[in-house]
């Protein structure tokens, strides 16, 4: 490999992600959880902008985030237009350009700039995708150094949830998440393009507390792994069961006897509308699929009502 990078610049998406199955199934030794999880990503994130450092400080455009260049020795900089995201190396782009500096040793300065839409403690991915979004711009602009399965392994170093993101389509998580297979394709087709409307109340809910409450109450809460497995092998062996029927997730067990608001709106919402509503991840996003006919203006101002006029409402699709 030469010392020159081929493309200097990439734009790339960042896509949030629902749980549409997920099931944790017991703790492990490393204090992660294992679980069986069918993921989608949907066709509305974050957009992440890379760029050689050198031509941006050249151009003098830089207005590096102090924090991520004092944690990261300089070279990586990042800003962004939310003052939320944290510009630590708690942020997961900041962690995977580190680490793909280590694995690769390519060292060009980089400079990173988001544009966050994805809301931030809601369990649709934001942080994770930036983070796999930053290992795909930094491998296209190293010049692919890295394999394909090297990649995912270091998408699985910077969090349980980053290596699904390489994927593009509908997955099967595994492990603490770092086990993604593809869907096959005539399950993801059961799933691609399905409308869903995201919606999340204005708290968010720690990933961290989520599993610890799930795990206070051990063994109440886990689905044994056989009882997923089983679960999930019936739903891609039926062809004519809806994604509805694949619905569930054993992380509503904790965040919903702690945040009543969340329960009180799904239920209103299946009664009103015939809505099968889920939480997605360790939330607080919530997520329903959505009927052609369904009346997205009214669901949005129930959903409005019941939790503020601050809560987020997202129709999209998935992808
Ligand atoms: O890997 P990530 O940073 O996304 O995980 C955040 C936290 O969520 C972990 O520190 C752990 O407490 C919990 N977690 C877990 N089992 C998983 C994924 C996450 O216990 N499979």
């Amino acid at each position: 490999m030469s010392g020159f990078a081929a493309v200097n610049s990439a734009v790339v998406f960042a896509p949030a992600k629902i749980n549409l199955f997920l099931a944790v199934t017991g703790r492990r030794t490393d204090g992660f959880h294992d679980l069986v999880s069918v993921v989608a990503p949907l066709a509305w994130g974050d957009t992440l902008w890379i760029d050689s450092g050198e031509r941006r400080a050249e151009s003098g455009e830089i207005e590096p985030n102090a924090a991520a260049e004092a944690v990261t020795g300089g070279g990586i900089t990042l800003e962004c237009d939310e003052a939320c995201v944290p510009g630590d190396e708690t942020n997961l782009i900041v962690k995977a350009a580190r680490l793909f500096r280590e694995a690769t040793g390519w060292r060009e300065p980089v400079h990173f700039r988001l544009e966050k839409r994805i809301p931030l403690g809601a369990g649709l991915g934001g942080g994770s995708s930036d983070g796999t979004a930053a290992l795909r711009g930094l491998d296209l602009l190293a010049g692919h150094p890295l394999a394909p399965a090297a990649l995912a392994e270091l998408a699985a170093r910077v969090g349980s949830d980053c290596a699904l993101f390489l994927h593009g389509a509908p997955v099967v998580m595994r492990g603490r998440g770092e086990r993604v297979a593809a869907l096959p394709a005539a399950a993801a087709a059961r799933l691609r393009g399905r409308r869903v409307l995201v919606f999340k109340p204005d708290f968010g809910i720690g990933t961290p507390w989520a599993y610890q409450r799930l795990a206070a109450e051990a063994p109440a809460g886990y689905v044994p792994a056989a009882e997923a497995e089983a679960r999930l092998a019936a739903w891609l062996a039926d062809p004519s069961a809806p994604a509805e029927q694949l619905l569930g997730n054993n992380l509503e067990r904790p965040a919903f006897a702690k945040f009543i608001a969340l329960p009180a709106l799904l239920g209103e919402l299946r009664n009103r509308f015939a809505l099968a509503p889920q939480l997605s991840g360790s939330g607080s996003a919530c997520f329903a699929f959505l009927p052609d006919n369904a009346p997205v203006p009214e669901i949005a101002a129930a959903i409005r009502a019941a939790w503020g006029e601050a809560a987020f409402v997202l129709p999209t699709a998935i992808s």
